[in-house]
């Protein structure tokens, strides 16, 4: 057996040429799903519409400096907004899905949020089974669309004081 190699998993902040890469993961996961659940075809101009609003946080993924995933959320006064979350297929099922909803649930915590909401297509088991493990429950139903919540633990004073920017450097109010 050769030596053991540790992989190197970071988060960073998402840049404009990463659009292509996070395109086909989302694609990859999400075409089958959107088609069932709408009855339309995937677009990847609706994913850059939402990557590339102004208010969008996202943050990429990488093992050794490769794409493996992203999550996307909007700030509110009191909700943090998942918009879009994904794990390429081929690393799946390894926790990175976890760590990601973990790194969320920092940052509402840190932002004094109540809670943590997204939408998922009903057809969605696998993402809402994944949802319901990670302590979120369905709240709302639309047509084909769940809204599910995950309430965050109340911010202590200490950890309010120090979080005074999101993780792109923004000045919060
Ligand atoms: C949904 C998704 C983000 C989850 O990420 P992941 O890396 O595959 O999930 P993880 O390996 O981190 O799973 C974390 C835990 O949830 C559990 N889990 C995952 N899917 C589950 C399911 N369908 N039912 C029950 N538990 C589940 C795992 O067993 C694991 O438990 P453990 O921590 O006790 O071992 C990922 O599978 C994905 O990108 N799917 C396609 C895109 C998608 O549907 N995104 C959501 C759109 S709303």
């Amino acid at each position: 057996m050769g030596p053991e190699r540790f992989l190197s998993v970071s988060f960073r902040s998402f840049q404009r040429h990463d659009l292509p890469v996070l395109a086909k993961i989302s694609r990859d996961n999400m075409a089958h799903i959107i088609r069932c659940a709408w009855g339309v075809e995937w677009k990847d101009e609706l994913l850059f519409d939402t990557l590339c609003d102004e208010d969008a946080q996202t943050e990429i993924l990488e093992i050794d400096g490769k794409i493996i995933g992203y999550y996307c959320i909007f700030i509110e006064d009191k909700r943090v907004f998942i918009a879009s979350i994904q794990v390429a297929r081929a690393y799946q099922h390894r926790g990175y899905g976890a760590a990601m909803i973990k790194r969320i649930e920092a940052i509402a915590t840190r932002l004094n949020a109540e809670r943590v909401e997204l939408w998922v297509q009903s057809n969605n088991e696998e993402a809402i089974g994944f949802y319901e493990h990670m302590g979120f429950r369905i709240v709302a139903r639309q047509r084909n669309n769940l809204l599910m919540r995950k309430f965050v633990p109340p911010l202590n004073k200490r950890g309010h004081q120090q979080f005074r920017r999101d993780f792109n450097g923004r000045t919060l109010a």
